[in-house]
């Protein structure tokens, strides 16, 4: 019964708000966990074909505070969510929490170079495995250990874009939208932040540093708004 009525919503185009709240009738129903369903729900894509998929990691993830466990956002709608960056070919893109690396493998198509980091050092050495295994030449992409809250800088200063699929909240999105600004003092560029689930939005906003210049629903996932926000550098 849980399997059929996961695989239905999966299969189907209604909202996942509107998804969301069958699962929770349903938990509610039959003394279930809804968290625990609502999260089949949300990595379903890949749980089906078994790719990207490494829930065991899971349960040590979420023992760290404002960490965010690994959902694969698979299936996602990226022509939507990067038609704002131009020029892509010669931009450098960051995912910050990167997980096993399905973002790093899609943004590789379009970017000159990707860089992904993971505080977690199993997802990261997934990571390498995934993208090595699809064949992608390794002069296009970087994966490291590193805590949001402690991001080398000469790696910060050569992003362009940064991707964020609401990999942490709290006192280590403050950490890590301090970092973006001070590269940006660092070294002046145009930089966007793509950031799937804006839950923490404001923390973005509240330096006056960046716009929001588009908020959109993915048309593939329907799931969360993803917001991008865009830094202009200064004009001589
Ligand atoms: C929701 S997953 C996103 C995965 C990937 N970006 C994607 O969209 O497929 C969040 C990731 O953030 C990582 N993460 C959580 N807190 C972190 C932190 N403080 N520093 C670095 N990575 C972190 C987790 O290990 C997890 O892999």
């Amino acid at each position: 019964m849980k399997n059929s009525l996961l695989t239905f919503l999966n299969g189907s185009d209604m909202p996942y708000r509107l998804k969301r709240l069958i699962v929770r009738i349903f938990a509610l129903l039959t003394f279930r966990k809804f968290k625990s369903l609502n999260r089949h729900l949300l990595t379903d894509n890949s749980r089906k074909t078994g790719e990207w998929f490494y829930p065991e990691f899971n349960n040590e993830i979420r023992r760290n505070k404002n960490c965010s466990s690994y959902i694969p956002v698979i299936n996602s709608d990226w022509e939507t969510r990067l038609s704002h960056i131009k020029d892509k070919e010669s931009k450098t893109f960051m995912d910050a929490g990167c997980g096993a690396g399905y973002i790093l493998y899609r943004a590789c198509e379009y970017f000159k170079h990707v860089i992904g980091f993971d505080f977690f050092e199993p997802l990261v050495k997934v990571a390498h495995k995934e993208l090595s295994t699809r064949g992608i030449d390794k002069s296009k992409w970087t994966a490291i250990e590193a805590d949001a809250r402690n991001v080398p800088k000469d790696i910060m200063d050569r992003v362009d874009v940064f991707f964020m699929a609401n990999p942490f909240l709290g006192e280590i999105m403050e950490a890590f939208i301090e970092q973006i600004i001070a590269s940006i003092k660092r070294k002046d560029r145009d930089v966007h932040i793509i950031y799937v689930k804006n839950m923490g939005r404001k923390t973005i906003l509240k330096h006056g540093v960046f716009q929001s210049v588009e908020v959109f629903r993915d048309k593939n996932l329907s799931t969360f708004d993803t917001e991008i926000f865009e830094y202009k550098k200064a004009a001589k």
